[in-house]
């Protein structure tokens, strides 16, 4: 390539590289919230059962999506179509259409498991990659998110207690419960 061809070239080739960085810190900091989440979990599970997780969910989990977001300098936390927590859990449109996405892809036979989208959009403040990750419903998450009548009547009751307009319920494995969505600027 010659000098001309460099210097037109060269903004083209670091943005790629800006952006193929960016895309794998944003499946890094999904990792670290999902492995951050699901190690609470089982372990609170374990050692008090499914009730006492609650309180995983309800504190833990916003601590561990904060200091992800923190570590790398983006909005990293987790968001649902049907969300039991309405001040977290609901997406903005960007995050609705791809949840939206997710299932029609479920729903037409690929596996939630790993299932993720990512784009660069551009904002009034700028541009900022964005990325998500299906989460998919597991035998753990049925203590919590499954049908009510199949689950134990302490946990149905505290979450009515703490959730009055919870949305989060009657999902089947297999489904997403939702996704993990990482926004960052560019
Ligand atoms: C012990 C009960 C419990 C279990 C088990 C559980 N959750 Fe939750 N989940 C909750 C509670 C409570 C909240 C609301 C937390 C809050 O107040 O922000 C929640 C919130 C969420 C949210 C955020 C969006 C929303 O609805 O507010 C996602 C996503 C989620 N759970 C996915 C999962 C997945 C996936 C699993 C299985 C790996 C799982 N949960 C297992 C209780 C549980």
């Amino acid at each position: 390539m010659g000098l001309a061809g460099w210097l037109v070239g060269f903004p083209t080739q670091a943005n790629d590289e800006v952006q193929r960085a960016a895309l794998d810190d944003a499946r890094k900091a999904a990792t670290e919230l999902v492995t951050g989440v699901r190690t609470e979990l089982l372990k609170a599970i374990e050692a008090s059962g499914p009730l006492r997780a609650i309180v995983v969910c309800k504190y833990v989990t916003p601590e561990i999506a904060s200091a992800v977001s923190r570590k790398y300098g983006a909005r990293v936390t987790r968001v649902s179509l049907t969300p039991r927590n309405p001040s977290l859990g609901w997406g903005d449109a960007w995050e609705q259409k791809v949840l939206m996405g997710f299932d029609e892809r479920i729903a037409a036979g690929e596996k939630a498991e790993g299932m993720e989208f990512h784009e660069v959009v551009k904002e009034p403040s700028g541009k900022f990659l964005r990325y998500m990750r299906a989460l998919p419903m597991q035998p753990a998450c049925m203590h919590c998110h499954g049908p009510t009548d199949q689950m134990s009547e302490p946990i149905r009751s505290q979450l009515a207690h703490d959730y009055p307009h919870d949305r989060a319920t009657g999902l089947t494995l297999g489904k997403a419960r939702g996704a993990v969505t990482y926004k960052k600027p560019l």
